[in-house]
Parts: structure tokens; C-alpha cells; sequence
């Protein structure tokens, strides 16, 4: 696996530390508001994991898995397992592996919207602007890292399924993707 990978663009140590930091940030925001932290799965697992560890207020844990359409380009996108807690009211954070083009956040901010919580948010452990979508406005609110334009996988993020389980955020050599 570790052949696979040209450079590790963050540590495991720089993760903790940062993840650490954003967890004082959310913790200080949400004291007393028991905001429900709705994962994008599959990808966000690793970070989700180690991000709510550094929440020290109550909060509640929910799941989403999207999946685009196959065979378009730029996608139409479909709920496969939508959330299972009624988000009327409740202050909702969004958490997120990557911010890329921005069309899967973008689809989860709305459809989550549709379900009237009293505030939703955007936490995105990477954000790679360069890729962005024009056509997407939406911010993150909070971010761990902002990388430059290559494809990372590892700390959840995958190449056809593989290298999640890898503890840091690396580069893949590119010929494995050609
Ligand atoms: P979007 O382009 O912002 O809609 O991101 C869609 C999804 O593409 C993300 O949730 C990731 O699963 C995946 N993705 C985007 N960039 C990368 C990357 O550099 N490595 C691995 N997966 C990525
Ligand atoms: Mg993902």
C-alpha cells in the first residue's frame, strides 16, 4: 500500500493537532445546543471518528451516504440512506472528508436545508479550492486543511475503495490512476 503513495501530504500528528483545535471551535460554539453531527459517508468515517472524540458537549450522531448518478459527468446526485433523526429545529453540522468540486456538498447543504434545522453548517476536514464548481457559493465553516489540486487518499478518502484505512493524507502516484 505504502508503494502506492508518492508523498504524505499530512501526518497523523498534524491531524490530531488540528482536529484538536477544531474541536475547541465546535465545542465553544455548540455549548448547550445539542447540535446533531450528520456524517457523508463513506469517506468521512476516519475524520468523523476523531472529530466528535474532541466535542466535550452533548451532541447527537446521524449518517448520510449519497451517490451520484452513473454514466454523467457532472451528476446528478441521489439520496442512497438519508438521515434518521428529525432535524426540525436542531442545529446541524455537516461533516464532510472533502470540499472538491463542491457539487456533493452542495447537494447534501440543500437537501439537508429542506428539513428545517435551526442552523446548518459546514465542517470539511480538506478543502481543495482549485476545483471548485463556479456554480457553488457555499463556504465551509470550519476547515482543517486547504490542499492544493491533487488527488489524496487515506484518513478515510479512497481510490476505487482503497487506501482508507491509511492513518495519514497522501498523495497517490499518479500513474495509478491513468
Ligand atoms: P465533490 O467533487 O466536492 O462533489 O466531491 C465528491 C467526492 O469526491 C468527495 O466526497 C470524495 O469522496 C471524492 N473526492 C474528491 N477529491 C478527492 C481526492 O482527492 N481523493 C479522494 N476522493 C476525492
Ligand atoms: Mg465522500
Amino acid at each position: 500500500m505504502m508503494n502506492d503513495i508518492e508523498s504524505i501530504l499530512i501526518t497523523r500528528e498534524q491531524l490530531e493537532a488540528r482536529i484538536r483545535e477544531l474541536g475547541e471551535e465546535l465545542t465553544r460554539d455548540y455549548a448547550g445546543k445539542d447540535p446533531v453531527f450528520v456524517g457523508v459517508l463513506k469517506g468521512v468515517v476516519v475524520f468523523y471518528a476523531d472529530m466528535v472524540r474532541q466535542i466535550q458537549t452533548p451532541c447527537q450522531f446521524d449518517f448520510m451516504w449519497i451517490s451520484s448518478y452513473k454514466g454523467t459527468q457532472s451528476g446528478g446526485m441521489e439520496v442512497r440512506r438519508d438521515v434518521s433523526a428529525d432535524l426540525e429545529g436542531r442545529h446541524v453540522v455537516i461533516l464532510e472528508d472533502i470540499f472538491d468540486t463542491g457539487n456533493s456538498l452542495n447537494y447534501t447543504y440543500h437537501h439537508l436545508l429542506k428539513k428545517k434545522p435551526a442552523s446548518l453548517k459546514i465542517c470539511t476536514l480538506l478543502d481543495k479550492p482549485e476545483r471548485r464548481n463556479p456554480e457553488v457559493t457555499l463556504q465551509a465553516d470550519y476547515t482543517g486543511f486547504v490542499i492544493p489540486n491533487a488527488f489524496v487518499v487515506g484518513y478515510g478518502l479512497d481510490y476505487n475503495e482503497h487506501y482508507r484505512n491509511l492513518p495519514f493524507v497522501g498523495v497517490l502516484k499518479p500513474e495509478l490512476y491513468k
